[in-house]
């Protein structure tokens, strides 16, 4: 069914016409930049709940983002979701979000996790961890982001590129707790250390860390959890040649991002979009997040699974979220200067 939706809709806008929803039912068209199936879940769960259709369109977030742009006033979409807060930002700083408060998102949505003026909300969280090879490397020596630009490490370090969104919002995350300079001092440092040039992405960096191409990197916890129980035995023996660390235990606490979601300025259905945002904050759709994606939960009633509980109960940075993208150009601007591609 759901396919059938987003076929029609991809065809619709390759033909340059605009995506028509079914006459006489209800509709909510979202534009989705996150790549589970476990979504699909949460969509099914939606309609079930409430009856209303929904209609999705996934592209990664640059690309939905430039879409909506060129859409303008005439846009189909009524919800923008995606993964981490520096994406939420491109789209905030483009206009393309309208304030939504209710009292359900208010209560349900710790305010970490939500923009300030209620643009867009978080709706499950992720935490990026410090994976080592004890093998290579003493864990005692990574205990916070920190110390990966200890001169004791040399060699030691893979990493992926800047530019991907995740160390973007890391960095935006250390210039808030080291100052500019101090971030840069500590990127330097970093990029000192480094084993090779950043390349691949957070499953590939683990599997290189337990295979003692290099000692040390850092990927956000979900996929370690899906390597855990990856159907490929060697993937899942990986896990056992390396041990995750919840970084900043004695200071401000681990790096916290989000999925997150918006209603687009100029959405046609407008209420929909509020119960679709309202339904992903509801207790049953919490736990489709938990269960399908691996992410902790944004309301903190919530059960957590066992794959997630097996990790261990950690302290979190309390910052905004938000900071993230309000510090991603100059997160840029260190990473170059530190040459780190
Ligand atoms: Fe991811």
């Amino acid at each position: 069914m759901r396919l059938a939706h987003l076929f029609a809709a991809t065809l619709a806008a390759s033909m340059g016409v605009s995506v028509t929803p079914s006459l006489g039912a209800e509709t909510v068209n979202i534009y989705s930049a996150r790549h589970y199936d476990s979504d699909d879940l949460l969509y099914d769960g939606f309609e079930a709940a409430t009856g209303i259709e929904v209609n999705v369109i996934e592209a990664d977030a640059p690309a939905l983002i430039a879409r909506l742009n060129a859409e303008g006033a005439n846009s189909p979409a009524d919800v923008f979701l995606t993964v981490d807060a520096g994406s939420l930002w491109l789209a905030e700083k483009e206009d393309l979000f309208q304030p939504v408060t209710t009292p359900t998102l208010s209560t349900h949505i710790p305010a970490s996790l939500r923009n300030p003026d209620d643009l867009w909300y978080g709706f499950s969280t992720r935490v990026r961890l410090i994976f080592v090879n004890p093998d290579k490397v003493d864990p005692a020596l990574v205990q916070k982001y920190e110390s990966l630009a200890d001169p004791r490490l040399r060699g030691q370090i893979c990493m992926r590129t800047s530019s991907q969104v995740y160390n973007l919002s890391l960095m935006g995350a250390m210039i808030e707790r080291l100052g500019a300079a101090g971030a840069q001092q500590w990127a330097n440092g970093v990029v000192a250390n480094f084993a090779r040039e950043p390349q691949g992405n957070d499953t590939s960096l683990i599997l290189s860390v337990a295979a003692g191409e290099c000692g040390v990197t850092i990927a956000n916890h979900y996929y370690y959890i899906r390597l855990q129980r990856s159907a490929n035995p060697q993937e899942m023996a990986a896990t056992e040649r390396v041990r995750p660390i919840f970084p900043d235990q004695d200071g401000v606490g681990t790096h916290v991002n989000i999925s997150g979601a918006g209603v687009l300025v100029h959405a046609p259905h407008k209420d929909n979009a509020i119960r679709f945002l309202e339904y992903l904050a509801s207790a049953q759709a919490q736990r489709i997040f938990v269960s399908a994606s691996d992410e902790f939960p944004a309301l903190e009633t919530v059960a957590l699974p066992a794959s997630l509980l097996a990790l261990g109960t950690f302290k979190r940075d309390p910052v905004n979220v938000s900071v993230y993208g309000k510090n991603q150009s100059e997160a840029q601007m260190i990473f170059d200067r530190a040459g780190w591609n």
